[in-house]
């Protein structure tokens, strides 16, 4: 049984690129794997400045993953900030972390590309990444393509930080699925809670039809064969199998396919998968006290792994002088 660990930021309503690049799977590993899952908080404090918002949304991320079926009983399931060993951690580790490694990082660059303001917490970003999923031994870590090089950063701070200090921490591996790397959004670009080209996945029935209805085509006549590497058919057949997925590509193929229907087929293979899941939604916000329970007890379990971690690296690092509490 390996240690399965990931995390997702609170920064918006969850999407469909966020459920199939890898909330899909993580929920899949609960049931062989020793599943970590958490929401990070403190790495949304790089871009939320809102208190009453960074509440909600860290609420809603918690609820969302619990509705489409992760089970906090099978699995260690917390928020970031209820563990701030990692802030520890983060510190420790930073020690031996070059400064060429931060600058390096492509998702800063092009934060600060989108006009960002570099600050120190945007910088540090992926240590404190690194911290997340070393402090509780994470063995395989399931992300989308966009985040691999964080990954290799953790994976380099985790070899460094063993080579000086001795054997602490375990060197992760990345999980990507090569099938759904990027989820387009409606506008073709990648599916992102920034870009505002998203379908959430528990929207209001309104608005999901709406982005449904708003995936971009081309001007393709109707008695022409239509080409299959456009979104709307890398959006179908994320619902389909691949026989189904052959018979959609015949169709697309085949003139006299018309692109509204298409939607609105999709849409109806979108609410069959996640109606079920809204119901549960409905009962978890309105429960919202056993929703945080189950949170507290999976900070205390996921609290008590990081601790051996970090009283390991404070050893290591020369931090426990002569203590005489042991
Ligand atoms: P966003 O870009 O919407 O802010 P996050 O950066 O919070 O999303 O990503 C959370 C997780 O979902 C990460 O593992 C990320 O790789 C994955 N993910 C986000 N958008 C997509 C997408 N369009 N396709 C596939 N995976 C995605
Ligand atoms: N940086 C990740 C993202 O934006 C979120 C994240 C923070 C994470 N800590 C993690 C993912 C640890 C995996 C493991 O998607």
């Amino acid at each position: 049984m390996k240690r399965v660990l990931s995390g997702i930021q609170p920064s918006g309503d969850l999407h469909l690129g966020n459920y199939f690049g890898m909330m899909s799977r993580m929920i899949k590993y609960q049931e062989q794997n020793d599943l970590f899952c958490f929401i990070v908080n403190y790495h949304a404090l790089t871009t939320i400045r809102d208190k009453d918002l960074l509440v909600s949304n860290t609420l809603n991320a918690a609820m969302d993953f619990i509705a489409l079926g992760l089970d906090p009983e099978k699995s260690t399931f917390w928020i970031q900030s209820d563990v701030p060993q990692v802030c520890e951690s983060t510190w420790l580790l930073s020690n031996v972390v070059n400064l060429g490694l931060l600058d390096r990082a492509t998702s800063y660059k092009d934060k600060l590309a989108r006009g960002m303001t570099a600050n120190v917490g945007l910088y540090s970003y992926p240590i404190l990444m690194a911290s997340d999923i070393l402090l509780f031994g994470g063995e395989i870590v399931p992300v989308g393509k966009d985040q691999k090089q964080h990954l290799e950063m953790t994976r380099d701070i985790a070899i460094r930080f063993n080579k000086i200090f001795g054997e602490v921490f375990i060197v992760p591996e990345p999980d990507i699925e090569e099938s759904n790397q990027l989820v387009p959004g409606i506008d073709g670009q990648k599916m992102s809670k920034s870009y505002g080209n998203m379908i959430p996945i528990f929207g209001s029935e309104k608005s999901i039809r709406k982005q449904f209805m708003s995936i971009v085509t081309d001007s393709t006549e109707i008695d022409e064969p239509k080409d299959t590497d456009t979104p709307l058919f890398q959006l179908y057949s994320l619902f389909l199998d691949e026989g189904e997925k052959i018979e959609l590509a015949e169709r697309f193929k085949t003139p006299g396919l018309r692109y509204g229907d298409i939607k609105k087929e999709l849409y109806e293979c979108f609410w069959a998968q996640f109606e079920p899941f809204r119901e549960k939604r409905e009962y978890l916000s309105n429960h919202k006290d056993f929703v945080i329970k189950k949170l507290i007890e999976g900070s205390e379990k996921a609290g008590a792994v990081a601790d051996t971690y970090l009283q390991n690296a404070r050893e290591a690092m020369g931090l426990n002088y002569g203590d005489i509490r042991v």
